[in-house]
C-alpha cells in the first residue's frame, strides 16, 4: 500500500509512557494504572490502553496514503486523506473497550488464553473524523440501507498491519452495513483522538472508531473498506471474540456455533483502591468508571461495602459540572460515567461495584458464571478485598 508499511519486526515502535504497565512486549499490549482513568473523564492519550496484534506501521509519505472503497455496489474509489478531511467533521466522545479487560481475575477460575489485563483495557476519548455513512453516500450507498443493490450486507475494514494469528496477514474485522450507514450509530473514520492528530499506537493516519462495540472491531490504520455478502471471514471474527458458555473447552469447542460479539455488555469496575491496600476503619473513597455498550446509558452503579450483603448507590458524572443524565442531551451516549462514593469502611472489607444500564440490564454476580475459554467479557461484580491496618500490624508482631 503506498505511503504506508507493516514493518515485518518491532524495530520501529513508537514511544510509549513509561507509567504503562506492559502486558505483552511484542506485540505491544498495555494498560495504565487503574487510579489513571479516574483522574479525569477524557484518557490522555499516553494513558490510554494499546491494544496490537503486531508491529506498529509506519506512514513514510502521507500524501500517498489512501482507502480504497470496493465490493457489492457500482462505483469502487480510492479516498486520500485530503478527500477525507474534505467531509465534515464530527467529534464523539465514546469509550473504546477491549474485550479482554478484565481477563486476569477470570484466569484465577480456570485457565484461559489470552492477554492478561487487569481493569484498565478502556478508556475514553474525543474521537475526531468523518462518519463512515457520509463516506458510503459518496459511493452511492444511501444512509440506513441493510443490503447494496449487488447484494452487499456487510462493511469489512482491512488494515495494513501483519499478524501472526492472520499468518502475516492484515488484522481485518466487519460490521453490518445497516450499522455502517445510520449517521445515529455514529461510526467513523477518525484521524484525531483527543483534538490532536491521531498517533502511530491508536492508528495513524486513520482508523475506524465503532462506539459501544468490543474495541477488535475498531481496525486501526485502515488500508480498504469492503462492502462484502456475509461478514468478515478473518481470524479476529471468526476465530476469536466469540463468547462461549463456561462447558466449552479447547477439546470440544466449535467456532461456527458462536456470532462475533459486537456490543460490549454493562460493566464497571472500582479504580481508587486495590487488593493489596491495608486501611485503616474510617471514611474512603470509592470511585471508578461505568460503561455500557449499544449507546445503553448507565442508571445506577451500586456500591457494598460488606461483599453485596448491602447497598448503596454512588453519584455518577460524565464532564465536570455536568451531572449524568441518561439520554439527556449532555450525556454523551457512548461514553463511560464515572462514579464515587465515600464510605465508613468495615474491618474486612469487601468493596464491590455493580452497574445497571438503561436497559436494566446488571452485571453478574460471580465471574463463574462467565468463564469462557478465551476470558472475553468479564464483567463480573468488580471486588477489592481490603485488609485491615491492625490485624497486619498484629501478624507482623
Ligand atoms: N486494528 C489493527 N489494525 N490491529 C490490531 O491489532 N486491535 C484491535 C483494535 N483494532 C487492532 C486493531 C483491538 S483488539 C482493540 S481492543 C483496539 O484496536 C485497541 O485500540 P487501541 O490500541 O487504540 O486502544
Amino acid at each position: 500500500m503506498p505511503g504506508i508499511t507493516a514493518p515485518a519486526n518491532y524495530s520501529d515502535e513508537p514511544p510509549r509512557h513509561p507509567a504503562l504497565k506492559i502486558n505483552s512486549k511484542e506485540p505491544f499490549n498495555a494498560e495504565p494504572h487503574r487510579s489513571a482513568l479516574v483522574s479525569s473523564y477524557i484518557t490522555p492519550v499516553d494513558f490510554f490502553y494499546k491494544r496490537n496484534h503486531g508491529p506498529i506501521p509506519i506512514v513514510d509519505d502521507l500524501s500517498r496514503y489512501s482507502v480504497s472503497i470496493t465490493g457489492l455496489f457500482n462505483k469502487h474509489i480510492q479516498l486520500s486523506m485530503a478527500d477525507i478531511r474534505s467531509l465534515p467533521k464530527y467529534d464523539v466522545t465514546a469509550t473504546l473497550q477491549c474485550a479482554g479487560n478484565r481477563r486476569t481475575v477470570m484466569s484465577k477460575v480456570r485457565k484461559v488464553r489470552g492477554v492478561g489485563w487487569d481493569i484498565s483495557a478502556l478508556g475514553n476519548a474525543t474521537w475526531g473524523g468523518a462518519k463512515l455513512s457520509d463516506v458510503l453516500e459518496l459511493v452511492g450507498i444511501p444512509k440506513l440501507s441493510s443490503v447494496t443493490s449487488l447484494g452487499g450486507k456487510h462493511v469489512e475494514f482491512v488494515s495494513v498491519d501483519r499478524c501472526k494469528e492472520e499468518k502475516g496477514g492484515p488484522y481485518k474485522s466487519s460490521i453490518p452495513l445497516k450499522q455502517a450507514t445510520d449517521p445515529d450509530a455514529d461510526v467513523l473514520l477518525a484521524y484525531e483522538m483527543n483534538g490532536e492528530t491521531l498517533n502511530r499506537d491508536h492508528g495513524y493516519p486513520l482508523r475506524v472508531v465503532v462506539p459501544g462495540v468490543i474495541g477488535a472491531r475498531s481496525v486501526k490504520w485502515l488500508d480498504s473498506i469492503n462492502i462484502i455478502k456475509e461478514e468478515c471471514q478473518g481470524f479476529f471474527m471468526q476465530k476469536d471474540y466469540k463468547m462461549f458458555p463456561p462447558s466449552v473447552d479447547w477439546d470440544n469447542i466449535n467456532w461456527s456455533t458462536r456470532r462475533p460479539q459486537m456490543d460490549f455488555p454493562v460493566q464497571s469496575a472500582i479504580c481508587t483502591l486495590e487488593d493489596v491496600d491495608v486501611i485503616k476503619e474510617g471514611k474512603a473513597r470509592i470511585a471508578g468508571y461505568a460503561v455500557s455498550g449499544g449507546g445503553r446509558g448507565i442508571e445506577r452503579v451500586d456500591i457494598s461495602v460488606d461483599g453485596g450483603k448491602t447497598w448503596v448507590e454512588a453519584h455518577r458524572y460524565q464532564k465536570s459540572n455536568a451531572p449524568y443524565i441518561s439520554d439527556g442531551p449532555q450525556s454523551d451516549k457512548w461514553a463511560w460515567v464515572l462514579f464515587e462514593a465515600t464510605l465508613d469502611i468495615p474491618i474486612d472489607a469487601e468493596i464491590v461495584a455493580k452497574a445497571v444500564d438503561s436497559a436494566a440490564n446488571v452485571q453478574p454476580e460471580s465471574v463463574e458464571d462467565v468463564w469462557n475459554l478465551r476470558g472475553i467479557l468479564n464483567t463480573s461484580w468488580h471486588r477489592i478485598k481490603l485488609q485491615n491496618s491492625s490485624c497486619v500490624a498484629r501478624s507482623k508482631m
